[in-house]
C-alpha cells in the first residue's frame, strides 16, 4: 500500500524492552513522529485491549478476531491518515505479533492469520520491523521484577512464551529485507544505536 510516510514496528517477547526503545527512537528521529501501540492506539482499540488483556480465559479464535478488530480501527483511524500526511509512525507491535502469538503460541493456521491480517491492515506492511530477541525466561523475569501487574499472557507458561519467540524467529528468517533481528540482551544504549542506524539507513538519510 502506497503512502507518504514511514512505518516502523517493534516486536518481541514479553520484557524485551520495546517500550523503552520505541520512545528513545522517536526522540532520535528528525521529523514528525507518532508513537502508538497494538492492541490499542484509538478509543475503540484501547477498549478492545482492556478486554483482550484482562479476561482470564479466551478462545484462540476470539483472540484473533479481537486483535484484528482493534487493528482495523487503528489502521483506519490513526496509522494510515498519519502516514498519508507524511509522518513517521512508530508502532509497538503490529501484524507480526499475530503470527507469533495467535499463530505459533495458539496454533491457528498461518494461512488464516495471513488472510485476517490482510483484512485488518488493508494490505499495509511496515517499512521496517525490529524484533528484539531474547530468551523468554529473561524477559519474564524482567516483568516479574517490575512494579506492573502481570497480564494474563505474561502469566502463561514458559513453553507458551518459547513458542512466541519461535514465531518471531520464523518471521525474521522469512523476511530478512523488512525484519531486523536485534539481540535484546545487549545494553540499552547499544540497542538504541542499532535501531537508529538501521532506521536511518532504510530511510536513506545516512
Ligand atoms: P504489550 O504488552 O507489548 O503492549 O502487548 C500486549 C499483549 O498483546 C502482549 O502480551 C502480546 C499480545 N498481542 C497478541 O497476542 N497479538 C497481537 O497481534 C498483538 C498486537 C498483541
Amino acid at each position: 500500500m502506497k503512502h507518504n510516510g514511514f512505518f516502523i514496528t517493534l516486536e518481541g517477547v514479553e520484557g524485551a524492552g520495546k517500550t523503552t526503545q520505541i520512545h528513545r527512537l522517536a526522540e532520535a528521529l528528525d521529523g514528525d513522529v507518532l508513537v502508538t501501540r497494538e492492541p490499542g492506539g484509538t478509543p475503540v482499540s484501547e477498549q478492545v485491549r482492556d478486554i483482550f488483556l484482562s479476561e482470564p480465559t479466551m478462545a484462540a479464535t476470539t483472540e484473533l478476531l479481537l486483535i484484528a478488530a482493534a487493528r482495523a480501527q487503528h489502521v483506519t483511524e490513526l496509522i494510515l491518515p498519519n502516514l498519508n500526511s507524511g509522518k513517521i509512525v512508530l508502532c509497538d507491535r503490529f501484524s507480526d505479533a499475530t503470527i507469533a502469538y495467535q499463530g505459533y503460541r495458539k496454533g491457528i493456521d498461518l494461512k488464516l492469520i495471513e488472510q485476517v491480517n490482510r483484512i485488518a491492515t488493508g494490505g499495509l506492511v511496515p517499512d521496517i520491523t525490529f524484533i528484539l530477541d531474547l530468551p523468554p525466561e529473561i524477559g519474564l523475569q524482567r516483568k516479574r521484577d517490575s512494579d506492573e501487574p502481570l497480564t494474563r499472557l505474561e502469566l502463561e507458561t514458559l513453553e507458551s512464551h518459547k513458542k512466541v519467540r519461535e514465531g518471531y524467529l520464523a518471521v525474521a528468517k522469512a523476511e530478512p529485507q523488512r525484519v531486523k533481528l536485534i539481540n535484546a540482551q545487549l545494553d540499552v544504549d547499544t540497542i538504541h544505536q542499532h535501531l537508529v542506524n538501521e532506521t536511518k539507513k532504510r530511510m536513506q538519510l545516512l
